[in-house]
């Protein structure tokens, strides 16, 4: 999504802005700009494309104080016309993150009043109003006036012409970084684009506005009162962010999951017995209260949810409920204090997951985790629990580490529950304590199969679509392999539980019909194995993951990648790893933009 940053500082500052907005490109864009104050005066540069070519214009512009943005459009197509900044008769210059959802009033209104729009942004409109109470004070009291008639979501970011040395920011239900230098500042939606400057950083919360001079910066909250908010260090370094040996961000951290997952696992695999504190010190008197778990998520979050609730189920005998976060907050449903609300989010600002959490608990719900791979994220702050995935920055759109993290720790809650309602005995914890911390070295040995799924992603690029079959607890891996191939390669791919087939998909099985089966040697093989004699008998083409010791031979049609023996519970977490490598390596074959695939966003912080 849409993405943020400025700068005040006493040295040409644009490219530290473009270098910051070429750091938020992961998140999803379709145009970018920047603007500087120079001479008094606002200098604008737009493109309806790239960041590269946002740099190659803006090669000669000189400023020491100015706002950047890349743009994934929601009210106006992508074009240069509606690229940020916006700006209000040549004086006033915003970039905006959000939804403004009073703009078509506020438009109306504007007009009226003479203000000439320039775009179909809703975004416009904030520069309007800024500028139209910028004659009565100053550039902060201007904007506190314009926000206080917003509706809607916002970060944005301010200048004005004649206010050489002052940047205002304030956020409300969009993220937004202060970066704290030696006589210079900064702003950012997201860490990643401060770390060329520098490490210490304040959480503006919701409702903060921020006055941000070279020296120095004051902080408003929503009522306008002067706050003070901690500086924090932050743990990322600048190397985390970059692509290294690898070709695409998705293949570099597909290969670091093995590290994703030590890091994630660090404390736990270090000690000889599980605790509920893990999760933050309440866990002690929450847990055992908790009688049952409802877990919220979206996309890949949510298949991580769909897995868990299998272990949850059988290792720890809770029940678990799965919803889809956009679908679940608007539905009306049985609220109990005593369910465990779990949302999942590798951002921790996903607007729909966010807002799902906040109608659970104006629901009644107080026992709420989150499982999340950003700290001070807005999900992290509405929870009262939570467990930081350690994966490390996720660039890729497709989320690859972040959810074998987020399993990992789904599976710590469920040996932790387990352990609380008397299901985990000593023998049972160290031999999980065992598989847990043999993890890595596992994940690190799928990984090298690496040469024959590339091999095998070659029968895929003339196809248009493919099935994905899984059983039981690999029914959401098969999903979530579906999920994969068709964002990065844009083949239809649908996943079905393979008991499924013959209710209806199987008439869609045909030679140009690829099925994927994931193949675990568990209790449901010989089940599994009989769905797949159901489509090579329809002349269907298969390639099968199938573990050591599944017997499932190699032949006309039908494709084995032999995968490691089977791994039990901990098995979805490997079966993950070829169906990554497969989407990726079919993404290649059809040459798509792998970590920026068409019309998806990163983080998606709008509804
Ligand atoms: C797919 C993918 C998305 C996200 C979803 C939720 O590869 O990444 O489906 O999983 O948008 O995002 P988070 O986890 O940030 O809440």
């Amino acid at each position: 999504m849409c993405g943020i940053v400025g700068a005040v500082a006493k040295r040409n500052i644009v490219s530290m802005l473009v270098n910051g907005l070429l750091r938020l490109e992961y998140r999803g864009y379709d145009s970018a700009g920047l603007v500087v104050v120079h001479d008094a005066k606002l200098e604008r540069v737009r493109s309806a494309g790239r960041v590269a070519e946002l740099a190659t214009k803006s090669a000669n512009t000189y400023g020491e104080l100015g706002i950047a943005h890349t743009r994934w459009a929601t009210h106006g197509v992508p074009s240069e016309r509606n690229a940020h900044p916006h700006m209000s008769r040549d004086l006033i210059a915003v970039v905006h993150n959000g939804i403004i959802e009073n703009y078509e009033e506020l438009r109306t209104e504007l007009t009226a009043q003479g203000y000439e729009f320039t775009s179909d942004t809703d975004t416009e409109v904030i520069a309007h109003l800024i500028h139209s109470h910028y004659a009565q004070g100053s550039l902060l009291v201007a904007t506190q006036m314009a926000l206080s008639q917003l509706v809607g979501a916002y970060a944005i970011g301010v200048v004005a012409a004649d206010n050489p040395h002052q940047l205002i920011a304030a956020r409300k239900g969009s993220p937004l970084l202060l970066g704290v230098g030696v006589g210079e500042h900064f702003v950012a939606s997201d860490m990643s684009a401060l770390l060329q400057v520098t490490k210490n950083v304040v959480y503006l919360e919701e409702g903060d506005v921020v006055e941000v001079n070279l020296a120095n910066y004051r902080i408003f909250d929503q009522q306008g009162n002067a706050v003070q908010r901690a500086v924090h260090v932050s743990e990322l370094d600048n190397d985390s962010v970059e692509l290294g040996e690898y070709q695409h961000y998705m293949q570099k951290e597909i290969h670091e999951q093995p590290q994703a997952l030590a890091n994630t696992l660090e404390s736990v695999c270090n000690s000889q017995s599980l605790v509920p504190g893990i999760f933050g010190a309440e866990a002690n008197t929450i847990f055992p209260q908790v009688e049952s778990i409802l877990i919220l998520a979206c996309g890949t979050s949510n298949h991580s949810g769909q897995v868990a609730k299998y272990w949850l189920e059988e290792i720890a005998g809770i029940p678990c409920n799965v919803e889809i976060a956009s679908e679940y907050r608007y539905r009306v449903s049985v609220p109990n204090p005593k369910i465990l609300v779990v949302t999942i989010s590798q951002s921790g600002e996903t607007a729909d997951t966010l807002a799902a959490l906040i109608h659970a608990k104006a629901t009644g719900h107080a026992f709420t985790l989150a499982i999340c791979n950003v700290p001070e994220s807005a999900i992290i702050r509405q929870s009262k629990l939570r467990l930081l995935t350690r994966a490390g920055p996720e660039i890729g759109v497709a989320s690859t580490k972040a959810f074998t993290t987020q399993l990992a720790a789904l599976f710590l809650l469920t040996l932790v529950m387990a352990k609380l309602r008397g299901r985990l005995n000593a023998d049972r914890e160290q031999q999980f304590l065992h598989e847990l911390r043999h993890l890595p070295a596992a994940v690190q040995k799928v990984l090298a199969l690496e040469p024959k799924i590339a091999e095998m992603a070659k029968h895929f690029a003339n196809k248009h679509h493919a099935l994905f079959l899984g059983r039981g607890m690999h029914f959401p891996i098969a999903a979530e392999g579906a999920l994969k191939l068709k964002e990065i390669s844009y083949i239809h791919a649908e996943a079905y539980p393979a008991g499924e087939l013959k209710h209806g998909p199987l008439a869609l099985v045909d030679a140009d019909m690829p099925v994927v089966s994931v193949a675990p040697n568990d209790t449901l093989l010989e089940k599994l194995k009989s769905n797949l004699q159901e489509v090579k008998a329809r002349g269907g083409e298969l390639f099968v993951f199938a573990d050591a010791q599944t017997h499932i031979k190699e032949s006309d049609g039908v494709h084995i990648l032999q995968m490691p023996e089977h791994a039990g519970f901990l098995s979805p977490i490997l079966h993950t790893i070829p169906l990554q490598l497969l989407a990726y390596y079919v993404a290649l074959e059809k040459g798509t933009d792998v970590d920026k695939p068409r019309n998806l966003a990163k983080s998606v912080t709008v509804e």
